[in-house]
């Protein structure tokens, strides 16, 4: 089963993955390569939903790799895709609490995220507190990342 890790936006979803499999695969990096360009101008371009369509289609061909994939933040809220993960993964829920991630997705410059540009930190907070039941619902491992280095959640995760 392919083991997959979920959470939201700044939760070290790729940091984590790269530790456990020097081969993981990106998600977002394989939609990145699809849409041929970032995943910031796709969602001014084409919308949020058209980003929904594609995160959905690249989600059901990655379930088969044997490698460990991490996904973007969203992934969850398509019940499509909560249903294609709790039937087909290992998921590993990387939770934090919601200061915490803000303060990643505000440092991290060279990865400008549409969700953290186009929203008010209280409606951000909003769609972090919505999608809590969503990646609880898909997890089979829920590891709680603040104040841990990659290398204790990596340990936590084996
Ligand atoms: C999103 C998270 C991003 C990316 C897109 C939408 C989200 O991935 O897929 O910007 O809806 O939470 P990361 O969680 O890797 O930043």
């Amino acid at each position: 089963m392919a083991k997959v890790l979920v959470g939201f936006m700044g939760s070290g979803k790729s940091t984590i993955a790269e530790l456990l499999d020097p081969d993981f695969v990106d998600m977002d990096a394989v939609i990145t390569d699809k849409i041929g360009m970032s995943i910031a101008d796709f969602f001014v371009e084409k919308g949020e939903v058209a980003f929904r369509q594609i995160e959905a289609v690249t989600l059901a061909e990655l379930l088969t790799s044997q490698h460990v994939l991490s996904t973007g933040g969203g992934v969850v809220t398509s019940a499509a895709n909560r249903d294609l993960l709790s039937q087909h993964a290992d998921v590993v829920y990387l939770r934090a609490d919601f200061a915490t991630l803000y303060e990643r997705m505000a440092a991290d410059t060279s990865n400008q995220r549409p969700l953290f540009l186009n929203n008010s930190r209280a409606d951000l907070e909003a769609i972090f507190q919505e999608r809590q039941a969503w990646y609880e619902e898909v997890a089979t491992q829920i590891v709680d990342v603040a104040g841990k280095s990659p290398v204790e959640i990596m340990e936590e995760i084996r």
